[in-house]
């Protein structure tokens, strides 16, 4: 896997760019994303499937910049939506509304609407009364929608609590014991194609085997299926690999993956369909911020930076990890410190007790592996205005969201 971001004659770079030039330039916080390495991470799913008949649904809401899915669209990408803001996003951007997946526990009549006069591929439904409700508008559109029920398998992701979805007690999906009868009952419906199941049990996975025993249950669902005569043809396997936040977890290669997948369902005759969005953006983006402060109190080193828990919450909501590099590497000395934002709370931390480089005030420090669920997930919150977004392309790059100002903040108030 190409690693975009590495030091050279100790300044860090990505495609060649020094960073420190994006951060001077374009001040901080200020998100970065390699291209190459998205189209790279992007390519290792759609290779892996050889001749196998797939698509892969690039899961807009881990990054959904119009730049980044604009140039998704160009390599062949489809996408995987959950909101009618995504499916504008897509649109606007070029993608091909055939190439469209919705998913989403409570997708709203305004946005079924939207999505069927948009002639998406498929929904994925997660309740008999969704499946009514786009058979309702569907008919009223004189069309047949498309639709896969989303299998809950009762499969535990062993992942955060938070991104975990695939046991009876989350909210999604619909338990795999009833699917077959909600099939029965809504081949009634004249205005559905029932032509697929789909399931996703959890995001950051970095084991194969509860994707794998999810994928068995879901097979066996499929033959009972067909053998009452529904017309699986599709097979919606959801997102994709969880990725290396430390050097400790290392998920399997995407190809490693995907293999397993290819041969538990070879001569099937199922259109394979995969929806990641960490796996492809994330360790392709990082986040910039400049070291405002240095503190100590009785028992701790504090570093303030300029970035905060509106631009990254992962930290706060997940107790995620996020490795905290400078952009110049001065000497191996380092610190332990708590690494935190502005804003005011005590959560708003990036890192606690964390060993870092010994850096001081007006230096540049990446939050690394920051491309997924970053800038999608920033709020205006102590109104901070939110941060730009760049995208290096070769030797170059541009700025592909300003940062917002202060007038920003109060429009539509
Ligand atoms: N498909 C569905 C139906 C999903 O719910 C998700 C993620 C994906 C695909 C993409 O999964 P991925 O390939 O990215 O693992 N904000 C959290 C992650 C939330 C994931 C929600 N669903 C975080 O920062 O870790």
């Amino acid at each position: 896997m190409l690693e975009p971001y590495f030091y050279r004659d100790n300044e860090l770079t990505v495609e060649g760019v020094t960073l420190a030039d994006i951060a001077k330039k374009e001040g901080t916080p200020c998100y970065v994303y390699s291209s190459a390495a998205i189209l790279e991470r992007y390519q290792a799913y759609d290779r892996a499937f050889g001749i196998a008949p797939h698509q892969v649904y690039y899961a807009v809401k881990a990054n959904s910049n119009l730049s980044l899915l604009r140039m998704m669209a160009e390599a062949g990408a489809g996408f995987d939506i959950v909101s009618g803001g995504e499916l504008f996003r897509v649109l606007k951007a070029g993608g091909d509304p055939a190439k469209v997946v919705f998913s989403g526990v409570g997708k709203s009549r305004e946005e079924v609407e939207y999505a069927i006069a948009s002639g998406i591929h498929s929904f994925n439904c997660e309740s008999e009364a969704e499946l009514a409700l786009i058979n309702s508008i569907a008919a009223r559109h004189d069309v047949s929608a498309r639709a896969a029920l989303r299998v809950n398998p009762n499969v535990d992701a062993r992942t955060h609590p938070y991104i975990s979805t695939g046991l009876h007690d989350h909210k999604f999906g619909i338990n795999i014991d009833h699917v077959k009868e909600i099939y029965d009952r809504a081949a009634g419906l004249g205005h559905l194609k029932l032509e697929g199941v789909s399931c996703h049990i959890g995001s950051q996975l970095l084991d194969t085997k509860p994707l794998l025993e999810a994928l068995d249950g879901v097979l066996a669902l499929v033959e009972k299926l067909r053998a009452a005569g529904h017309p699986i043809q599709e097979l919606d396997m959801g997102g994709g690999l969880g990725v290396a936040y430390t050097d400790e977890q290392q998920p399997p290669s995407t190809e490693t993956y995907i293999q397993l997948v290819c041969k538990k369902t070879a001569g099937l005759g199922l259109k394979l369909m995969v929806e990641p969005g960490r796996s492809i953006v994330a360790s392709a983006g990082v986040l910039l911020t400049r070291v405002m402060y240095r503190k100590t109190t009785a028992n701790k080193e504090f570093v303030i930076v300029d970035a905060a828990m509106n631009d990254l919450i992962r930290p706060a909501l997940y107790q995620a990890h996020h490795e905290i590099v400078p952009l110049r590497h001065r000497d191996a000395v380092t610190i332990t410190a708590d690494v935190v934002g502005p804003v005011c709370e005590s959560g708003d931390f990036f890192a606690r007790d964390r060993e870092l480089a010994n850096v001081f005030s007006g230096d540049y420090v990446a939050l690394m592996t920051a491309g997924a669920y970053g800038f999608v997930q920033a709020s205006n919150y102590n109104s901070r205005p939110r941060a730009a977004e760049v995208m290096v392309d070769g030797a170059g790059w541009k700025v592909i969201r300003k940062r917002e100002t202060f007038e920003d903040l109060v429009r539509g108030e």
